[in-house]
């Protein structure tokens, strides 16, 4: 019987792990033998006592290498994938835009990546989707952080010593983790405005009673796959007026703007944030991709004037029990789609969600937008 693998995660901060009791139970169930590093999964809430109960295995280091399939949350560490067997398969984030050694050694391995985040956004994929199960997350608690470092509260609150108004928040960008941090903010009491460059935005924001911020002459920038487009200087220029007339109204705002395989756009400048109350707070959910407001900093809150900037990265870590079964979900959910009979794998990955997320196979990069952008830095740089 094929094993998988779930290793302890490694980077700094992460508290999730890629099996959960119930998707150790199913992959049993499918024929895999599963085996887990101990420890994995206790940051989580998971025992060790758990996973053996439903059928894992504790694993050792040497499981690295015995594994037909290793499942974990974050890229791995170019030691991680020498350990890895020749030909085996790797379902984990990647991050390929940043991560190029990493993605190389995978390569040169022969191992058959599967990248959560290249999994295409297409309906029958959601299931899978782990970008989307890690948003959902970051939203939440980007409202619920946001509102510990505010100086008010969230709802209109009537009492005999006053009435105390509701807070207003702005959120930049209405992706997943965008929708979450208003339905969020909504159910706080906030009132709340929101802003995206994708029309199918609007009616989603409008659905959950937040307002939409328009812009003139916004049209559709949103491209086949369903993300933003990067935009026109004089797109963000019209954006950037419309908005930082909220901005400096407002008492909680979240940033989630992002454009896969680019830095995020700056949509708080300086400026900006010297226009807001003190008291008021930032929460910069794009501060790993360099962050859309001007001043927030890794893993910091930044105070200017009294304005809190929040840039704490891997919010999804913060919950780590709900990030892990969710995601633990989307692994398994992946997993179905090569695995057959009594746990026979299926390895040419010809299905459309395996073939569009398949980073790496056979010694070759097999993702063509990954491939091209390494080929074009090649290129720039002879
Ligand atoms: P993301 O994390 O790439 O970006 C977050 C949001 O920021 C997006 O809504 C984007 O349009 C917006 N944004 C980018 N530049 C901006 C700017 N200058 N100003 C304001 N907003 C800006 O997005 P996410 O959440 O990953 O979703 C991307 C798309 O994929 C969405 O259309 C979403 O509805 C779609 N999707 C489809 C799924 C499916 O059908 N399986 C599953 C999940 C998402």
């Amino acid at each position: 019987m094929p094993t998988l693998f779930t290793p302890l995660e490694t980077r700094p901060g992460e508290t999730r792990v890629a099996a959960s009791p119930e998707t150790v139970k199913a992959l049993v169930k499918l024929g895999l033998t599963v085996e887990f590093e101990p420890g994995a999964g206790l940051r989580a809430g998971f025992t060790d006592a758990m996973y053996t109960a439903v059928g894992a295995k504790p694993g050792a280091a040497a499981s690295w290498g015995s594994a037909q399939i290793v499942a974990k949350i974050g890229a791995p560490t170019e030691a991680e994938v020498a350990r890895l067997a020749k030909g085996s398969i790797l379902i984990s984030f990647i991050s390929p835009s940043t991560n190029r050694a990493v993605v190389e050694a995978l390569r040169e391995r022969g191992v058959s990546t599967l990248a959560m985040e290249l999994i295409p956004r297409i309906t029958r994929a959601q299931a899978m989707d782990a970008l989307s199960s890690q948003a959902t997350i970051a939203g939440y608690k980007a409202v619920l952080i946001g509102a510990t470092h505010m100086t008010k509260l969230c709802p209109l609150l009537m009492t005999a010593a006053g009435t105390v108004p509701p807070a207003k928040c702005v959120v930049f960008g209405a992706g997943v983790a965008g929708l979450q941090a208003i339905a969020t903010a909504k159910r706080l009491g906030c009132t709340v405005e929101a802003t995206d460059v994708r029309m199918a935005a609007r009616e989603q924001v409008l659905s959950l009673g937040a307002k939409f911020i328009d812009v003139p002459g916004m049209g559709d920038m949103e491209d086949k796959g369903g993300y933003a487009k990067e935009q026109t200087a004089e797109f963000l220029e019209k954006q950037r007026i419309e908005v930082a007339k909220r901005v400096a109204d407002a008492d909680l705002v979240i940033t989630t703007a992002q454009i896969p395989g680019r830095p995020a756009p700056r949509l708080v400048s300086r400026a900006m944030v010297e226009s807001m109350r003190p008291g008021a707070v930032v929460v910069d959910l794009a501060v790993e991709s360099g962050g859309n407001c001007e001043l927030s900093k890794l893993g910091e809150v930044v105070e200017h004037n009294g304005v809190k900037i929040v840039g704490v990265p891997n919010l999804p870590a913060t919950a780590p029990q709900h990030a892990s079964e969710l995601y633990a979900k989307n692994v398994l959910n992946l997993v179905k789609l090569f695995v057959g009979k009594d746990g026979a794998l299926n390895t040419e990955f010809k299905d459309e969600v395996l073939a569009g997320c398949l980073l790496t196979h056979g010694g070759a990069i097999t993702h063509k937008v990954t491939a091209d952008a390494y080929a074009a830095v090649a290129g720039a740089k002879s």
